[in-house]
């Protein structure tokens, strides 16, 4: 029998070609290509086709994906009744989670992924890809409006992924440059090898369940504070830190009551998260660009970084991709609350992508415990019980 590891840490789940970390370095690829080429150069709507396709593809193929995407933003009429039923209270996450679920029950048909001849059915797979791409931005900015007493507002056509995002969420001409930032952002999230969200649609997807139901899996996990739900506590952190000054003492105190520090640390990191550099770099280009009043919480993450690095670096803890990218969602005027659906909305890519792997040679997950309980004993009856 293998030892158990907890956490299942150095454990193979997969066999994948979709992307890889080099956590010595700091490096991050998908399909190949560095995170910071694909920022710099690249789009959401290339980087999802390269993620779900596995290469680079052509102007003509990328401009039918791209119409494909810009098609299917709408969201049925009865999933806008369903939301407007839930309590205006609930996290943008189990409201994501509940759409995509529900939108399934729309879009039958996965049981050709079990038809012996059909499967992968690649028409199916990547027809309902598109579809949970396109849709995840507008659901989410449904629930914004719906949670704030308003009717949604409708996608357009005639705005790129991210630009669409932002008009949607916020009701006017998307600002291009925080349109371009938020693009980097998708970029930036939108796939991270083998991690616990990953694992969950690949465990899903294994059951031939449809893809709703591996997505809604994947969003349900993705949203605990140890995965995407990091980035709102670290802006509840820096708002507790209050000013540049007090972060030393701040960190020490959490340090010394083994408090954990948000937005630090990763499995597969030892050095400081490109995507995190990445974001930093960002942020800098926003207060150039912009100049003026910027969110002293960079401040206050800068000087964090700093205590950190002397306390945590020598344990390999550094900032990850969530250390910087809610300061700069809370600069462009995205809720907190509404973080990790963005998160989930670049993912989606990933996670279809990991699908789409899996069912090209799926075996179901069906992993093996150590049991730690009684050895076989005999029932005792409700009155012969002490
Ligand atoms: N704050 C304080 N100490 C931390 C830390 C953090 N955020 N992350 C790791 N450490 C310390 C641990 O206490 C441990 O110290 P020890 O060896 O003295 O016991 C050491 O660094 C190794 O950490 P460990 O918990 O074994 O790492 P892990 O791989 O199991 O956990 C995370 C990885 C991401 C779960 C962990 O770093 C964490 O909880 N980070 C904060 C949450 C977060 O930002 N999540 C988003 C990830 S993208």
């Amino acid at each position: 029998m293998s030892a158990y590891l907890p956490g299942l840490e150095g454990v193979p789940a997969t066999e994948s070609n979709i992307s890889d970390i080099d956590g010595e370095k700091g490096i991050l690829s998908y399909r190949g290509y560095p995170i910071a080429e694909l920022a710099e150069k690249s789009t959401f709507e290339e980087t999802s086709l390269l993620l779900l396709d596995g290469r680079l593809p052509t102007a003509h193929e990328l401009a039918v994906y791209d119409e494909q995407l810009r098609r299917n933003r709408r969201v049925k009429f009865n999933i806008r009744t369903l939301m407007k039923a839930l309590p205006a209270t609930g996290h943008p996450m189990e409201i994501l989670q509940t759409a995509v679920a529900s939108l399934g029950v729309f879009y039958p048909g996965n049981e050709c992924l079990s038809a012996p001849d059909a499967c992968p059915d690649l028409d199916y797979i990547h027809n309902m890809s598109v579809k949970l791409i396109a849709r995840m931005p507008v659901i989410l900015c449904m629930w914004e409006h719906i949670r704030n007493g308003y009717d949604p507002i409708e996608p357009r056509v005639d705005l790129s992924f991210s630009e669409n995002f932002l008009y949607m969420l916020n009701g006017k001409e998307p600002d291009p440059l925080y349109a371009s930032i938020m693009d980097t952002c998708l970029v930036l999230h939108a796939e991270h090898t083998i991690n616990a969200s990953t694992f969950a649609a690949l465990v899903t997807g294994s059951t031939l369940a449809s893809p709703y139901g591996v997505i809604a899996a994947a969003i349900g996990t993705l949203s605990g504070p140890l995965h995407g739900g990091a980035n709102e506590k670290v802006i509840e952190m820096l708002q507790e830190i209050g000013e540049p000054k007090n972060a030393k003492v701040w960190l020490d105190k959490k340090l010394k009551n083994k408090e954990k520090i948000w937005g630090l640390g990763h499995r597969e990191y030892k050095v400081k998260d490109p995507r995190a550099t990445i974001l930093q770099g960002l942020f800098e280009k926003l207060i150039t660009e912009r100049g003026g009043e910027i969110s002293p919480l960079f401040e206050i993450a800068l000087a964090l970084e700093a205590a950190a690095e002397e306390r945590l670096g020598p344990k390999g803890v550094f900032p990850n991709v969530d250390f910087y990218s809610g300061i700069l969602y809370a600069e462009m005027g995205i809720p907190i609350d509404q973080f990790t659906s963005v998160f989930a909305v670049s993912r989606t890519a990933g996670w279809l992508a990991h699908w789409r792997e899996q069912l090209a040679d799926n075996r179901i997950f069906r992993p093996t415990q150590v049991y730690t309980g009684e050895p076989i004993r005999h029932y005792v009856s409700l009155n012969e019980r002490g």
